[in-house]
């Protein structure tokens, strides 16, 4: 069995919002019903989590202006996702929410105290997904002159993991007495001071909250560069990985039980969900047609100009690619953002024109295309021949891909025998960590 998560990649923000099928999102998408009926779906079709990105600016590194990002709606506007979050969970019993929080926007403390809050509103369903910013605009929202370099930003997130995890665990267990008698609520000798000096943070603690129902909210990692490794290899329970072959697959998770051991953890310990894009259709041939319109509609100006766009943004807004001509070279430079990403779209474009790329393969993880019951056998097989532990699903949010995935593909998926059934326990981390 594996597991399913669905990644709302534009996290509490504008899904698409014209087109067929946008329904009413250009005005409501600062409303809860979409995410509602999203959540409610995913547990219904069985998946573990929904999984909500988040980031906190206004780019304008394209064209050195706002107007493409806002002509579109590029990652921004933006609602903070955290809460939306018990909104989502009050709909729901079982399926766990992760919530993205950035190192460098939030300070340890407010970063612990909001999660455990969360955990408790949750009843123990909450994660966080830890990630450390992409661009020099977020990190001048923050009180930075820009973003800090690549290396920088995972030893800064590493040490805020660090805090987070001794504030969690200040309240040692059995603190909590409850005598009404007495009266004692707490036995202060169970509450600790953490007393945290480091090089980027100083943190007095205890936190100023009781232990939630999983004390440690779910943790979850998606950056894949090397530091990414070592930050989710510690700290994580689950990690969003972009892999695009089951060889890939098997690769990283070798890496990562290498990792895992050599941090006194256990491979079980760790749940890696692969990014999987599904293009589903009654027929195979539907879904193909279907596919081969989407590749089509690449050659659309509007889409050059979104994927240029997005290029820009995972290069950490260092590369401006409205500066080239379409049909020159591909800069090949990294930059200083989503490193991994960038080099999954970059992979193989020394010999290509601007054009091409934009019109050329998604690249970000992997693609299904078939009917309900194709689809499911081949995301079996993948996963058979991988050894992987789930699939992290990244279709358009709309109320037609929910339906298509949650009662189309979940429930031919489930027929095999290869997704869950129901959920065994109460807390997100147990039902995780279950298989
Ligand atoms: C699947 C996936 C989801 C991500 N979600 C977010 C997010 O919600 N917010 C954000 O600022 N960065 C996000 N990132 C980026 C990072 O997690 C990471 O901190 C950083 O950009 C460096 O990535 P790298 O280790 O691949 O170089 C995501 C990356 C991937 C691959």
């Amino acid at each position: 069995m594996f597991r399913l998560g669905w990644f709302l990649g534009n996290g509490f923000g504008m899904q698409p919002w014209y087109g067929n099928w946008a329904g009413r999102a250009m005005t409501d998408w600062t409303q809860p019903g979409l995410y509602v009926d999203l959540t409610t779906s995913l547990e219904r079709a069985g998946f573990d989590l929904l999984f909500i990105e988040d980031t906190s600016m206004v780019e304008d590194t394209f064209g050195e202006s706002m107007e493409t990002t806002l002509k579109y709606g590029l990652m921004a506007p933006k609602n903070d996702p955290i809460p939306l979050v018990p909104l989502l969970t009050a709909a729901t019993e079982h399926i766990g929410v992760v919530a993205t929080m950035s190192t460098i926007q939030y300070p340890p403390f407010l970063a612990a105290r909001s999660m455990v809050t969360l955990d408790h509103l949750t009843q123990g369903r909450v994660g966080i997904n830890v990630v450390t910013s992409v661009t020099h605009r977020v990190a001048q929202n923050f009180g930075y002159d820009k973003h800090f370099a690549h290396a920088e930003r995972y030893a800064m997130a590493e040490e805020w993991m660090e805090v987070v995890s001794l504030l969690w665990d200040s309240w040692e267990p059995g603190a909590l007495v409850h005598d009404q008698e007495t009266p004692k609520y707490a036995d202060h000798t169970k509450v600790h001071t953490i007393d945290f000096e480091g090089k980027y943070f100083s943190c007095r603690g205890p936190l100023n909250t009781i232990p939630g129902p999983q004390r440690r909210p779910v943790v979850a990692q998606a950056g894949n560069s090397t530091p990414g490794r070592e930050l989710a290899a510690k700290q994580a329970d689950t990690m969003l990985a972009l892999a695009k072959s089951p060889a890939e697959m098997k690769a990283l998770r070798q890496d990562m039980d290498t990792r895992l051991i050599k941090h006194g953890r256990k491979p079980q310990d760790l749940k890696i969900l692969f990014m999987a894009t599904p293009y589903l259709g009654d027929t195979d041939s539907e879904a193909q047609e279907r596919f081969n319109r989407f590749n089509a509609a690449k050659k659309d100006p509007d889409n050059i100009e979104k994927r240029l766009w997005y290029l820009s943004y995972v290069s950490g807004g260092v590369v401006d690619y409205a500066k080239y001509d379409l049909d020159s070279p591909v800069p090949q430079e990294v930059g200083n953002g989503e490193t991994t990403t960038a080099k999954a779209w970059l992979e193989g474009s020394k010999e290509l024109t601007l054009r091409d790329l934009a019109e050329g393969p998604s690249n970000y993880g992997m693609e299904f295309i078939g009917s309900a019951d194709t689809m499911a056998g081949e995301m079996a097989e993948v996963m058979e021949e991988a050894g992987g532990d789930g699939f992290l699903m990244y279709p358009d949010v709309t109320r037609r891909s929910i339906m298509e995935v949650c009662d189309g593909l979940a429930p031919a998926l489930r027929k095999r025998g290869v997704i869950r059934d129901g959920y065994a326990h109460k807390t997100f981390r147990d039902n995780l960590l279950d298989f």
